[in-house]
C-alpha cells in the first residue's frame, strides 16, 4: 500500500482522537462539526479501501465493535479497593485521629484532596504505549470483566494518552482506575428517548450507566450517552506522581475528564467545612455523587497506612445523607402505555423526602417486583435522586406481619379487559387489543404532541375516544364541528381553534408524520433517519426487515416493530386516512418539481440483474431527474440491489452506510416504473 495512504490515515486518527478530546471532555472545539466529521468521512473511506489500515485506537472504532458472547475475566494488576465511610464531621475527625496513631511522631502536616464520590461504575484501563489496550470493571476487586469494546465508545474516555499531542509522555504501561457515569442532562434526554420510543426509561443514572456498560452488543452502547472521570493510578512502570492533588492534573494533562470539583486543602477543618457547602449543593451537581472522598495528599503515606478488610486507611468516604425514606406500600395501579405496555406504580402512604412529598414511585415492570420480593402491604424503602422520579428500591423484609400480597401482572388490561400478553423473552406485559381506549388515548396525545397539534390534551383525547369519535389518531382529519360541540367545554371558538390546528398539521414534514404514527423505536430523531434513507412512507412500508436494518443507527429490532406495524390492517387504514387528509407522505425534495421529477437530486449505483435490462432502468432514472454512476462513493444516494449481486459495491455500500433498495423499492419511490 501507499506510505502516503498510510501516513494519512494516522494523521486523521490523531486529528479526529484531539478533536474529540476538545470537544467532550475540554468542551472547547476548534473546528466546526462539519469539519470533525469530514475528517472522519475521510478516514471512514480510507479504512472502509484499506481495512488493514484500522487500528484499536481508530476513532471509527467508538461505534461498537461485535457483540460479546460474555465478558472475559480480568484479574486486576492491583486490588481495586473500596472505601471506609464517615457520615458526620465527629466521624471525620475520628478518623484522622485513628489514623494519626499510626504515623511516625515527626511525620510532616497531613494535607488532603477533597472528591466527588462518583455514583457510577468504577473502571480499569490499561495502557500500553499510550494506547488503550484493556478496560474492566471492578468485579470483586480482585477480578473484574473485560468490557474493553464497551468503553471504546465512551467519548470521553481517551483512546491514545496523551490526547493532547503537547501533553505528558506517560510511562509505557499505565492503569488508571475512574467511574464511568451518565451526566444528568444526559439521563434526562436518554429516558425522554426511551420513553419516546415506547421502551422503559431507567430508574436512575447509575443503572443506566451500568445497564449500558455490561451490554453484549458495543452498538447499544454508543448510543448512551456515558461519561468517564478519573481520579487514581493503579499502577505503571515508570515515574508518576507523588501526591494526588498532582495525581489529578497529570491524569488531565494526559487527556481524562475532571469536574470542578475536584479540591485541596492543608487542613481538616477546612476539609469538613467544605464537605458541608458541598452537602448543601449536591442537587446543583452535574453528576450524581453518593458523597465525597477524603483522600491524604500524600500517597506514600496513604501507601504506609495501609489496608484493613479491602479498605485503605489513606481514604474516606464522607457520605451524602440519604434521600431515601420507609413507607407502606399500599396499593399497586397498572398504567396502559401508548405502545400498550402496561407499567405498574406504587400507591404510597405520603412521606417526606428531602423536602418533597412522595405518594407514588415507580415499580420499573414486573421483573423487578419479582426480583425484589415487593409485595403489596410491605414497609418499602424509597428512594428520590436529583429530579429524577421517586421509585421503589425494595421491601423491609424484617417487618413483614404475614398480611402481606403478592403482586401478580394483570391477566387482562386494566383499561379493556382484554388479555394480557406477555411475549416470551420480553419484560413487558403488553394489551395488544388495537382498539384499548386506555393506548388509543395516549396514542392520541402523543400524536397531539409530535405533530405540534394544540388544544388536544388528555381530557379532550379521552372524550374523543370515550364518545367513539376517535377509533385511530387520523380520524382526528375527519373530526366535525357538530361532533366536537358534543364535547364537555367545547363552545363554538374552542372548536374552531382545534378544527384549525389539526388542519395546519397538515403541513409538518414527512419525518413528524412517521415519528407520530407512534410505531414502537421510532420516535422523532430515529423518524428522522428513516426519512433520509426512506424519502415515502410507501418505501419504507415495502422495505424488507434487512433493508432497513442496514441503515445506521437503526437496529434489527426497530426493523422488525416497522414491518409488523405495517402488517396491521389497522394501521395500514391509517395511513390511507392520512393520505386522504392531505398529509405529507413523502420527503420534500430538494431540488426538482415533485411528481415530474422524482428522483432529481438523487444519484443511484446499481449492482446485480434487474426484471428489465439494466439500460432502460438507466434511462427512465435520468428521465425522472436522477442520476446513474458506477460505483459507490459518498455522493450515491441509494444501491440498487438486483439478483446475483457483485460483492465489491455490495460491501462499499455497507461501508459507507448508503442506503439500499430493491427495485420494487425503487419503484415505489419514484412512484412509477420503466
Ligand atoms: S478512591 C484507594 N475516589 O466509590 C482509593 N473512589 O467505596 C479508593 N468512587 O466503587 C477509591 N468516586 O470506585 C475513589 N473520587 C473517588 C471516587 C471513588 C467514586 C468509588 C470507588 C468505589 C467506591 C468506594
Amino acid at each position: 500500500m501507499d506510505q502516503e495512504i498510510v501516513l494519512r490515515a494516522a494523521k486523521l486518527r490523531e486529528e479526529i482522537n484531539y478533536h474529540n478530546y476538545r470537544y467532550h471532555t475540554l468542551d472547547s472545539p476548534v473546528i466546526s462539526d462539519a469539519q470533525f466529521d469530514a475528517l472522519v468521512d475521510e478516514l471512514r473511506a480510507l479504512e472502509a479501501a484499506y481495512p488493514e489500515l484500522i487500528t484499536p485506537d481508530s476513532p471509527t472504532q467508538r461505534v461498537g465493535g461485535a457483540p460479546a458472547e460474555g465478558f472475559a475475566k480480568v484479574e486486576h494488576p492491583a486490588p481495586i479497593l473500596s472505601l471506609d465511610k464517615a457520615s458526620s464531621r465527629a466521624e471525620l475527625f475520628a478518623w484522622h485521629t485513628r489514623i494519626s496513631k499510626l504515623l511516625p511522631e515527626d511525620a510532616p502536616p497531613l494535607a488532603y484532596t477533597v472528591e466527588p464520590k462518583f455514583d457510577g461504575l468504577t473502571v480499569v484501563l490499561h495502557y500500553r504505549q499510550g494506547q488503550l489496550v484493556l478496560g474492566a470493571t471492578r468485579g470483586d476487586g480482585l477480578v473484574g470483566e473485560d468490557i474493553t469494546a464497551n468503553l471504546r465508545t465512551v467519548k470521553t474516555l481517551p483512546l491514545r494518552i496523551p490526547a493532547d499531542p503537547d501533553g505528558p509522555q506517560p510511562p509505557p504501561y499505565l492503569v488508571v482506575r475512574g467511574e464511568v457515569l451518565i451526566l444528568l442532562k444526559d439521563f434526562d434526554a436518554l429516558n425522554a428517548r426511551l420513553i419516546e420510543a415506547g421502551e422503559s426509561p431507567f430508574a436512575n443514572p447509575r443503572n443506566a450507566a451500568a445497564g449500558s456498560l455490561r451490554q453484549l452488543d458495543p452498538a447499544i452502547t454508543a448510543q448512551r450517552p456515558l461519561h468517564l472521570y478519573a481520579y487514581s493510578i493503579v499502577t505503571a512502570d515508570g515515574p508518576v506522581p507523588a501526591t494526588q492533588q498532582e495525581t489529578l492534573a497529570y491524569l488531565r494533562a494526559l487527556g481524562f475528564a475532571q469536574p470542578s470539583e475536584m479540591a485541596y486543602f492543608a487542613d481538616l477543618d477546612a476539609v469538613a467545612d467544605y464537605c458541608e457547602q458541598m452537602i448543601a449543593r449536591r442537587n446543583t451537581l452535574p453528576f450524581e455523587a453518593d458523597g465525597l472522598v477524603v483522600k491524604i495528599d500524600d500517597l506514600a503515606t496513604q501507601a504506609a497506612l495501609g489496608v484493613v478488610g479491602g479498605r485503605p486507611r489513606g481514604a474516606v468516604a464522607y457520605k451524602f445523607p440519604a434521600q431515601e425514606a420507609t413507607t407502606t406500600l399500599r396499593d399497586v395501579e397498572f398504567s396502559v402505555g401508548r405502545t400498550g405496555v402496561i407499567t405498574p406504580t406504587a400507591l404510597l402512604d405520603p412521606v417526606l423526602i428531602a423536602g418533597v412529598t412522595v405518594s407514588r414511585a415507580s415499580l420499573h415492570n414486573f421483573d423487578f417486583i419479582a426480583e425484589r420480593d415487593i409485595r403489596i402491604g410491605d414497609r418499602v424503602l424509597v428512594k428520590r435522586a436529583g429530579d429524577v422520579i421517586p421509585y421503589v428500591e425494595g421491601p423491609v423484609v424484617d417487618v413483614r406481619d404475614g398480611s402481606q400480597r403478592l403482586i401478580e401482572p394483570p391477566t387482562t388490561c386494566p383499561a379493556c379487559g382484554d388479555p394480557v400478553v406477555h411475549p416470551e423473552g420480553e419484560i413487558a406485559y403488553y394489551c395488544v387489543n388495537a382498539a384499548c381506549p386506555a393506548q388509543l388515548v395516549q396514542k392520541l396525545t402523543y400524536f397531539t404532541h409530535v405533530l405540534d397539534i394544540e388544544g388536544l390534551g388528555e381530557r379532550t383525547a379521552v372524550q374523543l375516544v370515550e364518545q367513539r369519535l376517535i377509533q385511530d389518531p387520523a380520524d382526528l382529519y375527519f373530526l366535525t364541528k357538530e361532533s366536537l360541540l358534543t364535547l364537555e367545554g367545547f363552545a363554538d371558538k374552542k372548536a374552531d381553534n382545534l378544527l384549525a390546528a389539526i388542519a395546519q398539521a397538515k403541513d409538518r414534514p414527512f419525518d413528524r408524520v412517521l415519528a407520530a404514527l407512534g410505531i414502537r423505536g421510532v420516535g422523532v430523531t430515529v423518524a428522522q433517519v428513516l426519512a433520509e434513507a426512506f424519502p415515502t412512507l410507501d418505501a419504507l412500508a415495502a422495505a424488507p426487515a434487512e433493508v432497513i436494518a442496514s441503515v445506521e443507527g437503526i437496529g434489527p429490532i426497530t426493523a422488525q416493530n416497522i414491518l409488523t406495524w405495517f402488517a396491521h390492517v389497522h394501521n395500514r387504514a391509517m395511513v390511507e386516512k392520512l393520505r386522504q387528509a392531505g398529509l405529507k407522505l413523502a420527503a420534500e425534495r430538494k431540488a426538482g418539481v415533485a411528481g415530474e421529477q422524482p428522483l432529481a437530486g438523487l444519484t443511484f449505483v446499481i449492482t446485480g440483474t434487474l426484471s428489465r435490462p439494466r439500460d432502460d432502468v438507466k434511462a427512465w432514472i435520468e428521465a425522472l431527474g436522477g442520476k446513474v454512476a458506477g460505483s459507490v462513493s459518498q455522493k450515491t444516494s441509494y444501491l440498487v440491489v438486483g439478483a446475483d449481486p457483485g460483492g465489491s459495491k455490495y460491501n462499499r455500500a455497507q461501508a459507507l452506510n448508503t442506503p439500499l433498495l430493491t427495485e420494487e423499492q425503487l419503484y415505489a419511490l419514484a412512484g412509477s416504473h420503466p
